[in-house]
Formats: C-alpha cells, sequence, structure tokens
C-alpha cells in the first residue's frame, strides 16, 4: 500500500542543540502475537495459502510511538484530558496498562472550584462543556495520584494549565522529578493575565514564550496542545516547536454557546463552553493536516474519535497517535478496543507498524492553508 513516512525527531538532546532526524526507536514489548489456531490436515493446494495466513497472523506488530526524551508509548491511542479524570476512578473498568498514554485532568497551581452550573450540554454529535478547570491544584494531585501513577506502566502525562508564563512554570517546577509522572502536556488554551486575556493559544509570540518558559524548566517531556479557534495554526505551531516542545497534540475544544430553553439568555452558567465530539473531528483532521506539513515534530490528534476508522483517518493526514475523549463517556472500554483494532488493522494491511501508516493523506509539497480560503474556491 501507498504511504508515506514521516520523520519524526526525537528531541533527547541537550538544549539547544541542533535538530537531527532520526527514526523512532521501537519498542517490542507490549506487542502481542496472536498463537496459530490447532488445524485439521490440510490439503496441498490449501496449505500454501493457510500457511500464509498463519504467518500473517504471526507478525508481531510494534505499535510504540517515540516522543523524545525518553518517553516511548507502548501504543498511540492515549485518553484525553478531561475524560479519564485521574486514571484511577476507571480502574474497576479499564486495564489503564493497555492504554498508550493517560493525560489527567488539567491542573493548575492553585485549587479551583471551576465554572457556574449548567457545565455541561448535549449537541448534535458532540458536547459543549464549560467545567472550568476544577481541580484541586498541582500539590494536591501529587499527593493523591502519583504513587499509584508510579505503580503503572502506562505513561501518566500531566496536563498543566495557567494564567499567565510564571503560572506553567511553576506547576511544572513542582511536577518535575515526581515519580509517576512521564511528561506535560500544556494546556495554553487559557486566558492569559499578562496579555489583557488574550488566549495564548492564539496568539504566536505567546504560546512561543510560554512554551520556551516551560521547557528552561523541565527535562520532562513536553507536549503543546494546539487550540482550533485560529485563523491559521502553522505560525502557531512552528513557534511551538521552535521554542522547544516535544509533539503537538490537537485539538482542544471549539468555542461555542447554546441558547436556555426560553431563549432568554445562554444555557451554561459560564455563557461559553468548548466543544467536542464527533462533530469536531473534521476540523481537527484541518489542523493535524496543517500542522503535519508546518512542523517536523509528532502529532498527536484528538477530536472525534469514535471508531477505529477515526485513528485512520488521523494518521493518514500526519498524526502518530491519537488521543480519545468524549466518547469516553460513552464508553470507557474504547481505547484499549482501539488498541486491538489498530493492531489488527496493521496485520490486514500487512505493515508492522501504525507508523508506515502515518502522512498517507499529506501532500508532496506543503499546499495553502485553509486560512487563504481555499476551501471556498470554486
Ligand atoms: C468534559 C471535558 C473536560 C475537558 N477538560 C480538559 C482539560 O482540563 N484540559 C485540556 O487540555 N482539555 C480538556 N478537554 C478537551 C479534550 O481533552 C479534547 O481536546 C477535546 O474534547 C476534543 O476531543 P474529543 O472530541 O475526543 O472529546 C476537555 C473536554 C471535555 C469534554
Amino acid at each position: 500500500m501507498k504511504a508515506k513516512r514521516r520523520v519524526i525527531m526525537s528531541s533527547g538532546r541537550p538544549l539547544g542543540a541542533s535538530r537531527t532526524p532520526r527514526p523512532p526507536r521501537r519498542r517490542p514489548a507490549l506487542a502481542t502475537v496472536v498463537p496459530k489456531p490447532k488445524s485439521e490436515p490440510r490439503s496441498s493446494a490449501a496449505t500454501s495459502q493457510a500457511e500464509a495466513a498463519d504467518a500473517a497472523r504471526d507478525v508481531e506488530i510494534d505499535l510504540s510511538v517515540d516522543l523524545g526524551r525518553g518517553l516511548v508509548l507502548p501504543n498511540p491511542i492515549l485518553v484525553a484530558s478531561g475524560a479519564f479524570g485521574y486514571g484511577v476512578e476507571y480502574g474497576d473498568v479499564v486495564d489503564v496498562d493497555r492504554l498508550g498514554a493517560i493525560c489527567c485532568k488539567g491542573t493548575t497551581l492553585k485549587p479551583r472550584i471551576g465554572n457556574p452550573t449548567p457545565r455541561v450540554t448535549e449537541t448534535p454529535g458532540g458536547m459543549l462543556n464549560s467545567i472550568g478547570l476544577q481541580n484541586p491544584g498541582v500539590d494536591a494531585v501529587i499527593e493523591k495520584y502519583a504513587g499509584t501513577w508510579a505503580g503503572w506502566n502506562v505513561p501518566v502525562i500531566v496536563n498543566v494549565a495557567g494564567e499567565s508564563v510564571s503560572d506553567y512554570v511553576e506547576v511544572t517546577r513542582r511536577l518535575e522529578g515526581v515519580p509517576g509522572i512521564a511528561g506535560i502536556e500544556l494546556n495554553i488554551s487559557c486566558p492569559n493575565v499578562g496579555k489583557g486575556g488574550l488566549q495564548f493559544a492564539i496568539d504566536a509570540g505567546a504560546a512561543g514564550e510560554v512554551t520556551a518558559a516551560v521547557r528552561r524548566a523541565t527535562d520532562l517531556p513536553l507536549l503543546v496542545k494546539l487550540s482550533p479557534n485560529v485563523a491559521d495554526i502553522r505560525p502557531i505551531a512552528r513557534a511551538i516547536a521552535e521554542a522547544g516542545a516535544d509533539a503537538l497534540t490537537a485539538i482542544n475544544t471549539l468555542s461555542g454557546i447554546a441558547v436556555a430553553p426560553g431563549r432568554g439568555r445562554p444555557l451554561l452558567g459560564n455563557i461559553y463552553g468548548g466543544l467536542s465530539g464527533p462533530a469536531v473531528k473534521p476540523v481537527a483532521l484541518r489542523i493535524v493536516y496543517e500542522a503535519a506539513q508546518a512542523v517536523k515534530i509528532p502529532i498527536i490528534a484528538i477530536g472525534g474519535v469514535t471508531e477505529l476508522a477515526d485513528v485512520l483517518d488521523f494518521l493518514s493526514v500526519g498524526a502518530v497517535a491519537v488521543q480519545v475523549g468524549t466518547a469516553i463517556f460513552a464508553d470507557p472500554t474504547l481505547p484499549v478496543r482501539l488498541v486491538d483494532e489498530l493492531s489488527a488493522e496493521c496485520r490486514r494491511v500487512g505493515v508492522t507498524t501504525h507508523l508506515d501508516l502515518v502522512g498517507s493523506a499529506l501532500p508532496n509539497r506543503a499546499g495553502a492553508p485553509s486560512a487563504k480560503g481555499v476551501e471556498y474556491r470554486p
């Protein structure tokens, strides 16, 4: 099958060192080998076909993903921040160690009680939420959960939020060196109080500045989460990559509102909420597609994943992994099932790593972004 392969930069280099493209490190662990079924004696005509099928079943599939700085995910199916709590809540329902990674709920320096209710509402093909980063604060998160995480094989990535560069840096410093914390995902879709409430994520300068400051503060693998609420994602993605991020995650929710019954006011207590679920998948595909043409660091896609076809779509536009968010509320077992289904799909199409499926829908040369209005051309 025709498949283009993105070169993934490993960033296990000293800060400031030049980036040398290197193929992803492979870790065979956790790849499953399906045992051959015991078979009846076969006719010679059927033998070669059956042997080929057996051989295909025996092929070991390597789903690992190297994000740099020593963070190698066992597989590319992660759970998204805000959809899986701190992981411990799902311990009875899901074998968490079969996940690629857990991105925990957004964590801030001080505890936050979150936004006024109502905070969630269903929408066609998705939901709106305005939880408002309710969380107990970084110190309580470390105290309550890090010990449990340290006993798990699954990497736990802490989603960090703040209202100033110094907030992000301080939360990161407190997470640095804590056993059980495998990396940081910066949620930069927050108002920057220092810049009059302008979101870090919608301005290349602010996004680069906060990324660089956190990069200086930690050797932990650093993922930065893109907002879809921008005209052109490419300068923002480039600024974040140049500031030293190891990977991008995309996308956070789309800003929206719902109207209350009776139509006298907006429905959510916070007025604005973030739209997520299948309705946002085309937007997420577009952002990943454009970012993948702008940067060389790995991209993890998020937005409306509900089945294997969604995972394959995101791989084809350049993502090396995906996160599952809203769909977990309907079925917490979905992410682990997707791991098995992706393995089976690799066998079916005859590749030994899902990375061979990455980028198949990308153009050979970067095209004009949608911000130029290309979608409206006749
Ligand atoms: C209830 C809820 C809470 C969320 N909380 C966070 C958060 O704390 N930090 C963050 O970066 N993203 C948060 N998100 C965004 C998701 O991680 C994800 O980016 C988004 O929902 C799109 O993926 P999905 O369509 O699969 O849900 C939240 C989403 C939902 C639905």
